[in-house]
């Protein structure tokens, strides 16, 4: 197999008419609607907002292949005190940083080819109608009242905690410590509907899923909820959505952005096709505001509570939550750029059991392409494609009669579609993956048994050989299909090395053999997923990053023209009579001589310097060091270790000239 180097993927190709000739469907048909979380915009996106993200476009890409009228939601973030504060950090207004941010996310997904059907931002005025809407309804219904409240509140989390949820006296999630806070506010009545909430999560055990977060929310149930503070003083945080009856205060954040699940359908009137089928995905650290808050405030305004909460846990970087502070954040285009897109999100689905933490590190996903999908689906192709090269000059046989070893590969592939739709529906993607790949594996093996290159010696066995190359591109068609929505551009481009055009393209048709007609004319292209090699990327891996550097506040051009900077020549050079590290240098510049002080006695003896012509800021202020009057400073570059280095000139100018 080939060895290309890592980083050989150019961005995303637009994705191809689709290739869709139905073929009969087997399993029921619906409706399928997904969101992920909409982020933050206080930070870029970082691989777990990507997880999720492809997550989502992964499950909406297999339920558009089983025929479902899908739709998939995402979007950002964009009100509330973070936000103002990353904002006001950042030198901007809170609109132009949203602005700005909600772009970036855009564009990631763009990249990482995300088929997002919508994409809702919370200070759009069609998301803020259907919140004033909602609020509207809940405090009409007597479900929303004015009152005080004092409690420890995590600006991170941009709600009031309790102190069993304190970690060491630290917010949950960031090492913040929490603030005391009283504020009057806005109560929506929580506490009123945790008996409803209860008996439907114990009448309904899959609304939550996997159970253990079932169980984390059945717990909070367990004990009194509180009732829910919902505004903010508009005083204290201008940046959200002002109460429809009361302008002094705005939406609390998490009541205005959980509504984005709902608003983003409402302003497009398809609520009543895709609301009664909604997916939500999240992590476990959002689990609280989606698991109670939600539900009631769904209850509460009288729209129907969604099908599932889906959770699923982190990504670890080094075993620690990713932080800008520990420097472990890592970027998905990043490892777009050094691994391509269908490697990457291959890597994502298939190392991380759904509802657990998992370990990211690049050795994985350079291990992960190496053996699933170098190793096996790669070669898989690559020994098909040249075999038909050599044995068939290109194009792929009628399949003939089958042997019993014919028909135990067919049946292990024609049985795929219904295992990985009942992985997908119980989210257990990455043993859907496992069970094609074993599959692949399998007619990997079946090459080897069958040894076509002993069948083609004789030419008796010509219909034999004909049967085992043909059983090999229906296994790989099949392979391609059911990798469609992890793998899109891989999995188009093996059809397309196939020669596979006109050929149905859905799941029930990965449940079918004999589809590639004989004759189809093979154009064979590059290892599909180049192996990467171990040893290079480990080694470059060893090699610790260097240290970003650190810059100054941008200048002008004018605020550097307001620097002198002058070739002088040294006349004398002497230790200073009262200190060590430092020489006195006698200076012409032109018509003038200067005195300056310069700490360089440690590199350079004196009679290094005399006749050298060497930089002087000649419009420093003068000062006096330890008794010589210094008229100016001399340009020196330092490392690391302190060593310096004066800064002369490659050609010979007169002293007096200016440096500009
Ligand atoms: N804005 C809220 C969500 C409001 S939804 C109505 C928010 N935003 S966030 O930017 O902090 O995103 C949190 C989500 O990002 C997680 O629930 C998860 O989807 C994703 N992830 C963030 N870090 C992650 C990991 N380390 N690993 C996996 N997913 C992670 O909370």
């Amino acid at each position: 197999m080939e060895t290309a180097e890592i980083g050989a993927e150019g961005p995303q190709e637009p994705e191809p008419q689709v290739e869709a000739v139905e073929a009969e469907a087997t399993h029921e048909r619906g409706a399928y609607y997904a969101t992920t979380p909409i982020f933050y915009v206080n930070a870029a996106p970082h691989i777990g907002h990507a997880y999720t993200t492809t997550l989502v476009d992964v499950v909406t890409r297999f339920h558009r292949l089983r025929g479902d009228d899908t739709f998939f939601l995402t979007g950002t973030d964009e009100h509330g005190e973070k936000v103002a504060k990353a904002a006001d950090q950042a030198g901007k207004t809170p609109q132009q940083y949203v602005d700005d941010v909600a772009a970036q996310f855009r564009a990631t997904w763009d990249r990482l080819g995300i088929q997002y059907d919508e994409f809702i931002r919370t200070t759009e005025e069609r998301h803020q109608k259907v919140v004033r809407e909602v609020l509207q309804r809940v405090y009409d219904n007597g479900d929303i009242f004015y009152g005080e409240y004092s409690g420890l509140y995590c600006v991170g989390a941009e709600r009031f905690v309790t102190e069993k949820e304190l970690n060491e006296g630290k917010c949950p999630d960031s090492d913040e410590p929490p603030e005391y806070r009283t504020e009057a506010n806005y109560f929506f009545r929580m506490e009123k509907y945790r008996p409803w909430l209860r008996e439907t999560l114990e009448e309904h055990p899959e609304l939550i899923r996997p159970e253990r977060y079932r169980n984390e929310v059945l717990a909070m149930l367990r004990e009194p909820i509180g009732d829910l503070s919902i505004s903010r003083p508009r005083k204290r945080v201008p940046w959200g959505i002002p109460l429809p009856w009361d302008d002094d205060h705005v939406t609390y954040v998490w009541f205005d952005a959980l509504i984005n699940y709902y608003s983003a359908l409402a302003s497009k009137d398809l609520e009543e096709r895709y609301w009664p089928h909604v997916e939500h995905f999240i992590a476990k650290d959002i689990v609280k505001p989606h698991g109670l808050f939600w539900p009631i405030m769904l209850k509460a305004a009288g729209i129907p509570l969604y099908r599932h909460l889906n959770v699923h846990g982190y990504w670890l970087v080094n075993e620690r939550k990713m932080s800008k502070s520990l420097g472990n954040v890592v970027r998905p285009l990043d490892l777009q750029r050094k691994y391509g897109n269908d490697a990457f999100r291959y890597y994502l689905l298939r190392d991380m059991t759904f509802g657990l933490d998992a370990s990211f590190s690049e050795s994985g996903i350079a291990e992960r392409i190496n053996a699933d999908l170098a190793n096996d689906l790669g070669n898989l192709l690559n020994r098909t494609l040249g075999m038909l090269a050599r044995y068939r000059d290109g194009a792929v046989p009628a399949a003939g009669a089958l042997e019993p070893i014919d028909e135990a590969l067919r049946d292990a592939f024609i049985g795929l579609p219904e295992v990985v739709d009942r992985h997908f529906a119980e989210l257990q993607f990455e043993r859907a993956l496992e069970a094609v790949m074993e599959a692949v594996r399998k007619a990997n093996k079946y090459i080897s048994e069958t040894a076509p290159w002993e069948l083609a010696k004789d030419p008796d066995r010509a219909d034999r050989l004909d049967a085992v190359l043909n059983t090999c591109v229906e296994a790989l068609r099949c392979a391609s299909i059911l990798l469609e929505p992890v793998i899109p551009g891989k999995a188009r481009e093996l059809r397309k090395q196939l020669g596979i055009r006109r050929v149905p393209f859905d799941l029930s048709s990965a449940g079918q053999w004999n589809l590639v007609p004989a004759g189809t004319k093979t154009a064979p292209g590059g290892p599909l997923f180049p192996r990467i090699d171990l040893e290079a990327l480990e080694k470059a891996m060893a090699e610790p990053e260097p240290e970003p550097l650190e810059h100054k506040a941008e200048i002008g051009i004018h605020d550097f023209g307001q620097t002198e900077l002058r070739v002088v020549t040294v006349e004398k050079a002497e230790p200073h009579p009262n200190a060590d590290k430092l020489l006195v240098l006698t200076v012409r510049m032109g018509p003038e001589t200067r005195t300056v002080v310069s700490g360089i006695s440690e590199h350079y003896a004196p009679t290094d310097l005399v006749g050298k012509k060497l930089i002087l800021v000649a419009n420093l202020q003068p000062i006096t060091l330890r008794g010589v009057r210094s008229e100016g400073m001399i340009l020196a570059a330092e490392d690391d270790d302190g060593k310096l280095s004066v800064a002369t000139l490659d050609r010979d100018l007169p002293d007096g000239s200016e440096v500009r």
